[in-house]
């Protein structure tokens, strides 16, 4: 299975300790909202430290083809948008590529609209499921074309007035939350979204900051309820978007597992929807200070102190896994170099990433002698303190950037080299993992 392009592998092997200081690119789903609310937001909005990864460009290239216009200037990009309730029908579908956060949020966002839109993207994203998003967007009136289980390539076509609808998330999902919340952007009334377990919260924080008024609330059964007025009017703003952690996790893991190693990963993004992987990798045994918290508009930020450290096997509790559901693959790395057994529950959603990175995880794991147990919902992985034996293997990325990130990260620590099949899917959330690696001293070829 392999990209549109060339695929192109990559080997990692043992160096010397890691050293130095880095800024990880911008946090990829900040980004994504940024590019969405900018282009739907009147006026300008200026957005700094913006994720030049793939993803974030085919969302980029969606809002230009709905009527906002997206320029460059020095580092910064300056979006003027086309108003809320202003979007135009694209003239041709909107590719997505590997971008599930993109397409699905879009669909929301554009769907309602009295226009047909039709959205496509590569063969993983054509795999994946769309009816999470779908099924709330035909409640609200929006006529819906499928391809066979509800995948991609999809078109919608919204009604002339879109009702607004009360819907509790059946999964924990921040992409389904959040496409219900932007429909309900161009839907009068007020759209009511229940999420029983709290998913990143980046959606509510940024329309609110655009001049949206949501309210957020918790039930008696302690689920969260967001109301958002319908039909707001939105107002362009500057946006410095903080480093993204689901991309630190990996120089992270780096820094703990390779001896001698004392890195500083600086701007790092602290919202709590987010850090999960930090407090496990912490409770792992993982020296990992947080220095120099501040508030960068409105979300938290740190700068990380990571040394080497000898890490001990934990069980990592399911109602974690919103908190850390992209930082899997890489976790079940670490726990590959820990003293005893990592058992990683509640992962039913790692099956429909870009890959089903349960069986990528675990089958990885094992081509490079890692002892694991993959279960229907979990991983057990058993680890070799010092990774004495492990690596050797050649691991099968399917199209995620992430499965390719996490096994070269094991490759630096590993006593014999880690193989991937191909790097290319990198550049969607991280163009700049390898050249940040080798400056802190990684091998990677
Ligand atoms: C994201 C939500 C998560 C995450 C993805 C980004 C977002 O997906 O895996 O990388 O920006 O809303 P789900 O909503 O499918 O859990």
């Amino acid at each position: 299975m392999i990209h549109a392009g060339q695929a192109e592998p990559a080997t990692a092997r043992t160096a010397g300790p890691l050293s130095g200081q880095l800024r990880v690119p911008g946090d990829k789903s900040i980004s994504h909202r940024s590019l969405m609310f900018g282009g739907l937001a009147s006026g300008v909005t200026r957005i700094t430290g913006l994720l030049e990864g793939e993803d974030v460009l085919a969302t980029g290239r969606a809002m230009g083809a709905m009527g906002a216009r997206i320029e460059r200037d020095g580092k910064a990009w300056v979006i003027t948008g086309t108003g809320n309730g202003c979007l135009l029908q694209p003239e041709a579908p909107l590719d997505f590529g590997n971008a599930g956060t993109g397409c699905r949020l879009t669909m929301g966002l554009a769907g309602v609209y009295d226009m047909e839109t039709t959205f496509s993207g590569d063969a993983s994203l054509s795999r994946r499921p769309m009816g999470r998003v779908l099924d709330p967007l035909r409640r609200i009136g929006v006529q819906v074309r499928a391809a066979e289980g509800d995948r991609l390539p999809v078109t919608l076509h919204g009604p002339k007035t879109a009702a607004p609808i009360e819907y509790r998330v059946p999964v924990p999902s921040a992409q389904v939350k959040s496409a219900v919340l932007l429909a309900g952007l161009n839907t009068p009334g007020i759209t009511t979204v229940i999420e029983p377990v709290m998913t990143r919260d980046h959606t509510e924080k940024m329309l609110a900051g655009f001049g949206a008024h949501l309210e957020v609330a918790t039930d008696e059964d302690g689920a969260r309820v967001i109301r958002l007025e319908g039909q707001p009017v939105l107002t362009g703003r500057d946006i410095d978007v903080p480093g993204d952690p689901s991309s630190a996790a990996f120089p992270l893991v780096a820094a703990l597992l390779v001896p001698g190693s004392d890195i500083v990963i600086e701007n790092v993004l602290m919202n709590p929807t987010r850090t999960g992987v930090i407090l496990t990798l912490q409770e792992m045994g993982g020296q990992i200070d947080i220095v120099n918290w501040r508030d960068a508009g409105g979300e938290d930020v740190a700068d990380l102190r990571v040394r080497h450290s000898e890490l001990k096997g934990i069980t990592v509790p399911p109602d974690r896994a919103p908190s850390m559901i992209d930082e899997y693959p890489v976790l079940a790395v670490a726990a590959s170099f820990a003293e005893g057994e990592t058992l990683m529950e509640g992962l039913d959603e790692l099956r429909v990433k870009e890959s089903d990175r349960l069986s990528a995880t675990a089958n990885g794991l094992k081509a490079n002698g890692v002892d694991c147990v993959e279960g229907e919902t979990s991983l057990l992985v058993r680890g070799t303190p010092g990774g004495r034996g492990l690596g050797g293997g050649t691991v099968e990325t399917h199209l995620d950037h992430r499965i390719a990130m996490a096994f070269l990260t094991m490759g630096l620590a590993s006593q014999k080299p880690v193989a991937i099949d191909d790097a290319a899917m990198i550049a969607t959330s991280f163009p700049e993992f390898m050249g940040l690696m080798r400056g802190l001293g990684a091998n990677i070829e």
